[in-house]
């Protein structure tokens, strides 16, 4: 089979950090074939307003003014209505809401969603979108942990979309079959991200591997098997949502018995050519466009890139991921290090 073209590859989740890591690591979103990115809010301390979004989006323009950056903010009691209708006209696109301490930088995340009503009503009015990520606190009392944090979040995500019809959701990085069921039966107005990663692992993956740990963890073979199938059906709420969350190489693999290591795995700068081997392994690959693109841009509203169309090339040839990037000292490493993929990005 001949090279795929591309046309506006869309990553609608992805972390590009701050100082140093930032300059790392934002130039890595072309270096992986994307030309828009959906920037999650989760700093020290967090992107809870207009302005610190735009300050933000300023110093990611600064380092890579090539790419169109969506600037979130951090769901937190300090937003108000009208910070919303000011986000909105900023051009802020998205809400997104870490329950407090599931996740990197989530100690200020959120622990009940009805305080949050007023928000929701005026991002519901406003088209701002709602970024959830979707796991509930583990809690030995109720027999909650990583496995079954998601499937338990579920209902909440079922209540908002019921109280607040029209507000465009997204229920983020899905790991299991019950998700992709959940979402499969609610309206058009709630979307679906899936990562890279999750269609590759699963718990065995990581139990042991730190590079692999991620939040929300992979989970069974069979719960990657409904993600693999639900782009393998071609499902129009479905879409690429990289969710790449690059951490110094020293924080992922010095856990010591009193800290453990940072959850996140780092795809960005091979993720087209690993998306379309990734889906061509099962039998996805004509869905590849629509995945990466398509079906993410049309539920953002977004169908012309910002020089559209931008055309890339994915070409059948073996590569190696090979690179650990370094600056001043940080050093990330890629999933997959070492590993092969079948494609490569090639030049148009
Ligand atoms: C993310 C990070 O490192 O910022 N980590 C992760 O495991 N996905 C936070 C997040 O998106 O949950
Ligand atoms: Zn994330």
């Amino acid at each position: 089979m001949t090279d795929i073209i591309v046309y506006d590859p869309a990553d609608f989740h992805v972390h590009l950090r701050q100082g140093q890591l930032s300059r790392l690591v934002t130039p890595h979103v072309a270096k992986g074939g994307f030309n828009l990115a959906y920037v999650m809010p989760n700093l020290k301390p967090p992107i809870t307003t207009t302005d610190l979004a735009l300050a933000y989006k300023q110093s990611l323009e600064a380092i890579d003014p090539n790419i169109e950056y969506l600037m979130t903010l951090y769901l937190s009691p300090e937003l108000t209505p009208d910070e919303i209708r000011k986000a909105k006209k900023a051009g802020i696109v998205g809400v997104k809401s870490y329950p407090r301490g599931v996740t990197t930088n989530s100690d200020g995340g959120i622990e009940s969603y009805e305080v949050y009503d007023p928000i929701f009503k005026a991002m519901e009015e406003e088209g701002l979108v709602l970024n959830l990520h979707g796991e509930v606190p583990s809690d030995p009392e109720s027999n909650i942990c990583v496995l079954n944090a998601e499937e338990k979040f579920l209902p909440h995500l079922v209540t908002l979309h019921r109280k607040f019809p029209k507000l465009r959701i997204v229920l983020e990085h899905a790991t299991t079959r019950a998700a992709v069921e959940t979402v499969k039966t609610l309206g058009d107005t709630v979307g679906c991200t899936i990562t890279a990663h999750h269609l590759s692992l699963s718990v065995d993956d990581w139990a042991g591997q730190s590079f692999h740990f991620c939040k929300p963890v992979a989970k069974y073979p069979s719960d990657r098997r409904a993600l693999q199938q639900v782009i393998y059906e071609g499902h129009p709420r479905f879409f690429l949502g990289s969710d790449s969350a690059p951490h110094p190489i020293v924080s992922k693999s010095t856990a010591t018995p009193t800290e453990g290591c940072a959850a996140g795995v780092y795809t960005s700068p091979i993720l087209l050519p690993l998306v379309a081997h990734l889906l061509e392994s099962f039998g996805a690959l004509d869905n590849l466009q629509a995945f990466v693109s398509g079906n993410g841009r049309r539920f953002y509203g977004r169908t012309r890139g910002k020089d559209s169309p931008k055309a890339v090339r994915v070409v059948r040839e073996k590569s190696k991921v090979e690179a650990v990037s370094e600056l001043d000292g940080i050093k990330v490493a890629p999933f997959w290090l070492g590993k092969e993929l079948n494609f490569r990005l090639g030049s148009l």
